[in-house]
């Protein structure tokens, strides 16, 4: 598949899952995302709701249909003048439910909330939970979810203008909050939050915040989740490391042993036409780098004969 392209699913569609995440269940990769699919007016879309595609091998997608739709009432939480972004979903293995967190918002996006659902399907449909804000009354924008090991799953957001990122750990049933909480990243501006977990270290990738446009993507590390926070470098490397290669990352996701970003490429324009390329993440003693490719060819043949 050539990166940075909108990629077409198996009926030769374009894909809607922007601002997505790659979950792994039981041999089968699923793919959630925006739907975009309708016309671009002022830099936005009418929210749709969100897709989910299937896939053995992450180059052959079926469109699973959406997860969750947007409502047409008036004054709905999910109605088409509002804001659905960066649709994360977790498999609870205590509950055996899949949990979805999402970016809820106004067109304005004053009212930045987190809305979550949750299914004992994959593919949906999902039953709307409704919406929060972590912390009480804290700002939630663009956000991504982690699952860590020994059951324990985290919430990470853009909140306070979108200078600060807060981590807020998930209950037992993923669908609410500890309460435990930290702020990282104060006075930074991060968004696009997505985590890697390599050599028992944790490193966060975040976008500048430039809306559509991409900026130079930066790292930060950290010894544990409740540890100090450290912004390191631009993990990109060679041309086009200024600007994330055109894209900006939508999540991570680990196969086989190793890390990928999946990039969106936005285009302003025509959001439904926005790009993907999922590159690989080299993961080092002296931290991770991230290289441009042309094309992503799937995951390696030997290990999903065995696995899948
Ligand atoms: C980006 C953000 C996207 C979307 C966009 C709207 O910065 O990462 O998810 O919210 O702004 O302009």
């Amino acid at each position: 598949m050539k990166n940075g392209t909108c990629w077409l699913d198996q009926d030769g569609k374009r894909i809607q899952a922007h601002g997505g995440c790659i979950l792994f269940h039981k041999g089968i990769f699923y793919w959630y995302g925006e739907d975009k699919g309708t016309k671009t007016r002022d830099g936005r879309v009418d929210f749709l709701g969100f897709s989910c595609y299937s896939s053995r091998n992450l180059l052959e997608w079926k469109n699973e249909g959406r997860i969750l739709s947007a409502v047409s009432k008036p004054g709905h939480e999910l109605g088409p003048d509002r804001v659905g972004e960066r649709p994360s979903v977790l498999w609870n293995p205590k509950t055996e439910r899949f949990v979805l967190w999402f970016h809820l918002d106004s067109a304005d996006y004053s009212y930045a909330r987190l809305g979550v659902a949750d299914s004992d399907s994959p593919t949906g449909p999902f039953r709307y939970l409704g919406s929060v804000r972590p912390g009480g009354m804290r700002e939630s924008r663009d956000m991504t979810v982690f699952a860590d090991e020994g059951g324990l799953a985290y919430l990470i957001s853009s909140s306070d203008g979108n200078s600060t990122l807060l981590i807020s750990e998930l209950d037992h049933s993923y669908t609410g909050f500890t309460g435990r909480e930290k702020s990282i990243l104060c006075g930074q501006y991060r968004e696009a939050p997505a985590v890697i977990k390599e050599g028992g270290r944790y490193y966060l990738l975040t976008s500048g915040c430039t809306g559509w446009d991409p900026n130079p993507m930066l790292c930060a590390e950290a010894e544990s989740i409740w540890g100090r926070w450290r912004l390191t470098d631009n993990p990109c490397r060679g041309e086009g490391r200024r600007k994330t290669f055109g894209g900006q990352a939508a999540c991570t996701f680990s196969q086989g042993g190793k890390w990928y970003v999946l990039l969106d490429h936005w285009n302003p324009d025509d959001l439904s036409d926005s790009g993907y390329s999922i590159l690989p993440v080299n993961a080092g003693a002296d931290g991770i780098d991230i290289s441009w490719q042309d094309n992503f060819g799937g995951i390696d043949r030997q290990w999903n004969k065995k696995n899948g």
